[in-house]
């Protein structure tokens, strides 16, 4: 387990859109270079960039033509190495993003596997046997190549699907099995581009779709085999090299893949969209929402199982939000946010800090998709430093998504002074995770308080108690522990006489 991430908080840059320095519009490497100081400034000492490769960009760079390349658009490989450079010279790391399921359909070993002759890269996608062959349980495209037969995508339509075999053959004439040589090559190669970048410096990687490798694997039996031999090779290679997933399902993630961190995503109906993003017939029933009509005990019946399963193996990974759901400041105002993200930044495990939620940026739902963002693009647009052109972001006219418009869009210039802002919140949370090992990625949690359809919730992390209560009606709860100090509040609470009573709107870690 590398040590780094005992205490490391990462901030997620989508590239594109964080800070553009040579005026075309477009973020890149130098920006990046150029805000180290900045992200560093907030609290968080690692970052995960989005895909940088050279790409067609048919969704944003998770459609790699060419792994071994950084997009012309942000730059060089050795821009990329600087970063690396500048980043561990300030004790940060970096993480590149893996698409190890799928690339673009203008990849050359795609161009090569879709030609009628037999080659080489035949069998890296998965390819049936004829175009006439084309079972509806599969996503595939048909009669689009020379090739006779039609192959399988993994996402949008131009992200072929990488042969990684099958766990269960259905149709032996076209379906490799996952223990095949080619299904085996494929892994293989995928190997070297993890080699290829830690060997210049990167610090590992958040692995996209890590769950799709293998087909039908149900219970992801045989991609768990894949993901372990990769951690033994980084754990004899690179035994500081980090790995955390895109799965959300940290059993299956940690415990079987060896995977070093797994994201708790945002799924309909799971744990973490109950905390922060559930809507039903209409109405927020959001834990974290004004209208207290949240359920805490639905996250809690789901967490602190896989934490207690998972806890001495890896990670769960808590975010503010990524680049695929619209941002918080969408669903909770802003008091709330702040609830949400003290909350958020006290329980344990590894936490992920989008770029602009530490100023509540906003989700700009309206716009026309770019780059298949479709109704994620809104939480794509270019960060928001201060009140000059494009607020900061770009000296450009047209820059790759418009900035935000409005009269009060937050700028880091306008929060960073505001003893009020979400900014103030998300730096004095990360200064106190920082200088308060009970409050950090290790360890476990207490449940104190914790009740069906009630508020607040209650918890212990060592010698701190913290209670939040974001519905919008006082809460009074039995208390038997002696508060010592106040560490810190937002809003109102208080203990007395055997009670805590957590006021509309509250958050306090108290020290016992
Ligand atoms: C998950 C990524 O987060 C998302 O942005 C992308 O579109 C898909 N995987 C496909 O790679």
């Amino acid at each position: 387990m590398p040590q780094w991430l005992k205490d490391a908080v990462f901030y997620e840059i989508y590239p594109q859109s964080f800070y553009d320095t040579n005026g075309d519009g477009i973020g890149d490497i130098e920006g990046i270079i150029q805000k180290l100081d900045y992200v560093k400034g907030l609290g968080c000492n690692s970052i995960w960039l989005n895909p940088i490769y050279d790409s067609p960009f048919m969704d944003a760079g998770y459609d790699v033509r060419d792994y071994y390349k950084v997009a012309p658009r942000y730059g060089t490989n050795d821009d990329l190495v600087r970063l690396f450079e500048e980043a561990h010279k300030r004790d940060m790391h970096i993480l590149l993003d893996l698409v190890p399921g799928h690339t673009s359909d203008q990849h050359p070993w795609f161009l090569e596997a879709k030609k009628a002759e037999k080659n080489k890269y035949s069998d890296r996608y998965i390819f049936t046997k004829s175009v006439w062959d084309a079972p509806p349980e599969y996503r595939m495209m048909c009669g689009i190549c020379q090739r006779d037969g039609n192959y399988m995508v993994n996402y949008f339509s131009s992200q072929p699907a990488l042969n990684y075999g099958f766990y269960k053959v259905d149709y032996p004439q076209w379906q490799m099995s996952f223990d095949s040589p080619e299904a085996k090559a494929t892994a293989e190669a995928m190997k070297n581009v993890m080699r290829f970048w830690l060997d210049k410096g990167a610090d590992g990687f958040r692995v996209d779709m890590a769950d799709s490798l293998v087909k039908n694997d149900d219970e992801k039996i045989a991609t768990a085999k894949i993901w372990r031999d990769i951690r033994k090779m980084l754990d004899s290679e690179y035994p500081d090299a980090a790995i955390v997933s895109e799965w959300c399902n940290p059993v299956r993630s940690i415990n079987n893949s060896g995977f070093h961190m797994d994201f708790y995503l945002d799924h309909y109906g799971n744990g973490y969209s109950k905390l922060f993003r559930y809507e039903k017939d209409g109405e927020n029933r959001a834990f974290f929402s004004r209208n207290g009509k949240g359920n805490i005990m639905d996250f809690l019946n789901e967490y602190i199982p896989n934490l207690e399963k998972t806890k001495d193996n890896g990670y769960i990974c808590f975010m503010t939000n990524n680049h695929d759901m619209p941002r918080m400041t969408h669903y909770a105002d802003r008091e709330t946010v702040k609830l949400a993200f003290a909350t958020l930044f006290t329980l344990p495990g590894v936490p992920f800090l989008y770029y602009g939620d530490e100023i509540g940026m906003n989700y700009q739902g309206c716009l026309t998709s770019k780059e298949g963002g479709y109704s994620r693009t809104g939480s794509r647009t270019p960060m928001q430093w201060d009140s000059s052109k494009n607020l900061g972001f770009s000296t450009a006219d047209i820059c790759y998504l418009p900035v935000d418009t409005g009269k009060d869009a937050p700028t880091v210039e306008n929060q960073k002074d505001d003893e009020n802002s979400i900014y103030k919140v998300v730096t004095d949370m990360l200064a106190l995770r920082k200088a308060n090992k009970d409050l950090g990625n290790q360890g476990t949690i207490d449940i104190v308080f914790a009740r069906e359809n009630s508020y607040p919730f209650v918890f212990k992390r060592g010698k701190f108690i913290i209670s939040v209560n974001p519905s919008g009606e006082d809460a009074t709860i039995p208390f038997d522990y002696e508060v010592k100090e106040t560490l810190y509040a937002l809003g109102k609470t208080e203990v007395k006489g055997g009670k805590l009573t957590a006021y509309a709107g509250s958050f306090v870690i108290y020290c016992i």
